[in-house]
């Protein structure tokens, strides 16, 4: 029996940066996972792979869409699915690696196969029993399926089945307008496919800043999504190559049928914990499935933790990531600690959504007195230059002191943008902090000071 001061169950975001930062602290770390490769979902059938393909669909749509204009003449290039297919697994292969490879480097031992935990300070892996003075779960989250669908993963398919389908469909129907779908459903429209989007609530994204979610859906309109809102899905009747999606609109419970070449159901995740043996151990769980932890992400069992997608929050890999790292200092007895008023989440669409803090709909509900800046980036030269000019930065802050409250960008690199508004607000700074920031031209980082300009005596561009 080999024993740890650690044991990671699962090697996701959360579980893999979690072991390398025990590992860092000097503690004696194995990390436990089942799959082939390590690096969890988002690597091996998430965030990374549907990146690859939403960077390769976006430079088709360039392609056809802006390469003339710049004087870039001839055929427009053409899909071949097999060699994005194949592209995309050569960036799992390069990420999971390179996790592999950091696992060695800090000593750090990957124990193959599933994990459960017989007793506290056990976990057994196959026919192996390791001691560990303190386990972590971060095992994650699973598609959660609807009522009356039947997922086969080729004609109707979780976001998994969709990264790697044997062609690209010429009808798709996403069921839920959340990040998953917005960012496979854009992936294939850039590749000709009909996308219908069928969506629960009367807007996308539901959660999201309300002018954000306006400016959204018109925009995906006119690359081409088309969109089905206050539609509550019933069942999905599925053959070997074909689906018929049944909806109830909820304004008058008319019933509708649509039919498709492939169906993605994307409404929602839940916490993967099955097989541990929490039950047994009598490991508390909330309401909703998830694993209850404390403030230092202690259960109820003396000895055993739990991160990410597992605990209550947002399900992102940076916020597993950063619990994963809090968690670590924890054990170590240092002060590990998450701010979870500054978590940015992000879709990578194009052009891409991005927000931090709170939103004005929020702020209304809270009846906090604040200040809006908004800035387009039509006023921006470099987004001009660059074909990217749909969308805006908008920062909130407080009224009185100028504190920033939040930001909700659309728009290019919105994704990279947010940060600075993030540090910003760790910071403590206000608007006006960010406004008397030098931000080099041409950028479109200066979109963002914009903003911070029109909280105070107002923007230079508009
Ligand atoms: P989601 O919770 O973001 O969206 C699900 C949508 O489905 C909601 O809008 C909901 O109203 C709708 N829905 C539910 N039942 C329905 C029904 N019967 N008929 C029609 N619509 C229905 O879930 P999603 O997109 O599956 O993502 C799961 C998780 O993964 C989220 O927590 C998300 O944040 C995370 N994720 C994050 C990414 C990122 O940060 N870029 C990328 C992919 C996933």
């Amino acid at each position: 029996m080999s024993s740890y001061d650690v044991i990671v169950i699962g090697s996701g975001p959360g579980g893999y940066v979690c072991a390398i930062r025990c590992a860092q602290l000097g503690l004696k770390t194995a990390c436990v996972e089942g799959r082939e490769t390590l690096g969890g979902t988002c690597l091996n059938i998430g965030c990374i792979p549907s990146k690859a393909l939403l960077h390769a669909s976006h430079q088709l749509h360039e392609a056809e869409h802006n390469f003339a204009k710049m004087g870039l003449k001839g055929k427009a290039p053409s899909v071949d699915w097999a060699q994005m297919q194949s592209y995309k697994d050569e960036v799992i292969g390069q990420n999971t690696k390179g996790i592999e490879f950091l696992f060695k480097k800090n000593k750090i031992d990957w124990l193959k196969g599933w994990g459960s935990i017989p007793e506290p300070g056990k976990v057994k892996v196959g026919d192996e029993l390791h001691e560990a003075k303190n386990i972590i779960i971060a095992t994650g989250s699973t598609p959660s399926a609807l009522p009356g669908i039947e997922i086969d993963e080729k004609i109707v398919v979780t976001s998994e089945g969709a990264l790697s389908l044997p062609k690209i469909p010429k009808k798709l129907v996403v069921i839920g307008a959340g990040v998953i779908g917005l960012e496979l459903g854009s992936v294939y429209a850039r590749l000709g496919a009909e996308v219908q989007v069928i969506e629960y609530l009367d807007q996308i994204t539901p959660g999201m800043d309300g002018e954000v979610c306006k400016t959204f859906q018109r925009l995906l309109a006119k690359q081409g999504l088309g969109f089905t809102l206050g539609a509550a899905v019933q069942k999905v009747d599925a053959s070997k190559t074909k689906a018929k999606v049944t909806y109830k609109l909820r304004k008058d419970d008319s019933e509708h049928t649509v039919d498709a070449d492939v169906v993605l159901v994307a409404t929602g995740r839940k916490p993967y914990t099955d097989g541990l043996g929490l039950g047994d151990l009598g490991v508390e769980m909330t309401e909703r499935g998830q694993v209850k932890t404390d403030s230092h992400y202690a259960t109820n069992i003396k000895g055993i933790y739990a991160i990410g997608d597992a605990i209550t929050g947002p399900m992102l890999a940076h916020k597993a990531e950063d619990e994963g790292m809090a968690v670590a200092e924890v054990i170590a007895g240092k002060h590990g600690h998450v701010n979870y008023g500054v978590i940015p989440g992000v879709i990578y669409t194009h052009p891409e959504v991005a927000s931090v803090g709170q939103t004005e709909e929020q702020l209304k509900d809270a009846g906090r007195a604040y200040k809006a800046g908004k800035f387009s980036f039509m006023g921006n030269g470099r987004a001009k230059a660059n074909f990217a000019a749909d969308g805006f930065v908008k920062i909130l802050a407080d009224k009185d002191t100028d504190r920033i409250l939040g930001a909700h960008i659309i728009g290019p690199m919105a994704g990279d943008l947010i940060h600075e508004i993030c540090v910003a607000m760790e910071f403590g700074a206000s608007a006006q902090d960010l406004a008397l920031t030098c931000h080099a031209h041409p950028t479109y980082s200066e979109a963002v000071r914009e903003a911070a300009l029109a909280c105070g005596d107002g923007p230079i561009h508009s």
